[in-house]
């Protein structure tokens, strides 16, 4: 995994394991903690399961969050989020040559990422922060390595659908053209103050990254190159993301209960001349 050279909020890393941290210090160019008043850092945990340690993101309030591909919520969500029928898969559509290949262009936990590639896509995962990047390469890691005869052969293939790259997407795509069908796009939206409190990874993604406040950028790099469809997935009841090219709209889109699947066919909207 390359590193993206965008600058993002001050955290430091623990030096609890040395031999991991001064290493990752250097590749993400945060400093070692010196201090105890700090709002977030990086640390290693352990798994009392299987006594692996994990990459986690640390703070006072919500303690540590790690990403885990093979076990916890992602594995719930694998077995019992609904299969092919579940929204996210409907949206992304059928290509008649097979399954479409899929760039989740705001990875951000990898949760969406890994429903898809357990379902059989194959999903290039794009982070621009490069501490969720580290805790995404992380959790692919440990994965990749527990790949042996005993996992079960649809666990393998989802892990083996999956790679990842840290880079802004919208410049991603611009300067690299990557060959892919859809571009999937889950931005962060700004907090609401009566809204329900968010999930314990979510709460650790808003107060690290903020609100995505440039997703017009990425759209509009996302339909420049998607060959079949552009997916953004919305609040129930937000606007559309605005797209200052020919102020294009969705075609279509697709809802549950709290979530709208903004669709944009690139077949339709090139035959009406607006890309
Ligand atoms: C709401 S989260 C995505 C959650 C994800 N769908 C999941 O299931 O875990 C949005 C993430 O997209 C990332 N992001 C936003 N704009 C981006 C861009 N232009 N390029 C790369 N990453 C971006 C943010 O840093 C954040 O981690």
């Amino acid at each position: 995994m390359s590193l993206s050279t965008e600058t993002f909020t001050d955290i430091c890393i623990a030096n609890t394991y040395p031999e991991k941290s001064q290493p990752l210090s250097k590749q993400l160019n945060l400093s070692i903690c010196s201090e105890s008043n700090i709002e977030q850092w990086l640390d290693w945990v352990n798994d009392k399961k299987d006594s692996t340690l994990k990459l986690a993101l640390c703070s006072k309030k919500q303690g540590p969050v790690s990403i885990d591909f093979l076990s916890g919520k992602k594995a719930h969500r694998r077995q019992f989020g609904g299969g092919k029928g579940q929204p996210l898969v409907r949206a992304m559509g059928q290509l008649e040559q097979g399954v479409p290949k899929i760039i989740d262009a705001t990875a951000g936990m990898g949760g969406d990422s890994y429903v898809l590639a357990s379902l059989g896509f194959k999903v290039q995962m794009i982070e621009r922060s490069p501490i969720v990047a580290a805790l995404l390469n992380d959790a692919l890691t440990r994965a990749i390595q527990s790949l042996d005869a005993d996992l079960p052969a649809e666990l393998q293939e989802s892990i083996q659908n999956l790679s990842l790259v840290n880079a802004n997407s919208a410049d991603y795509l611009l300067n690299n053209q990557p060959d892919v069908d859809v571009i999937y796009m889950d931005p962060m939206y700004p907090e609401k103050k009566k809204k329900a409190a968010a999930k314990k990874e979510m709460q650790a993604l808003q107060q690290l990254v903020g609100p995505d406040l440039d997703s017009e950028k990425l759209l509009e790099a996302a339909l420049k190159t998607a060959k079949y469809r552009v997916v953004v997935k919305r609040p129930k009841g937000a606007d559309p993301v605005y797209c200052a090219l020919n102020n294009i709209q969705p075609s279509s889109n697709i809802s549950s209960p709290n979530t709208r699947y903004d669709i944009y066919v690139i077949k339709a909207l090139k035959a009406s001349g607006q890309l």
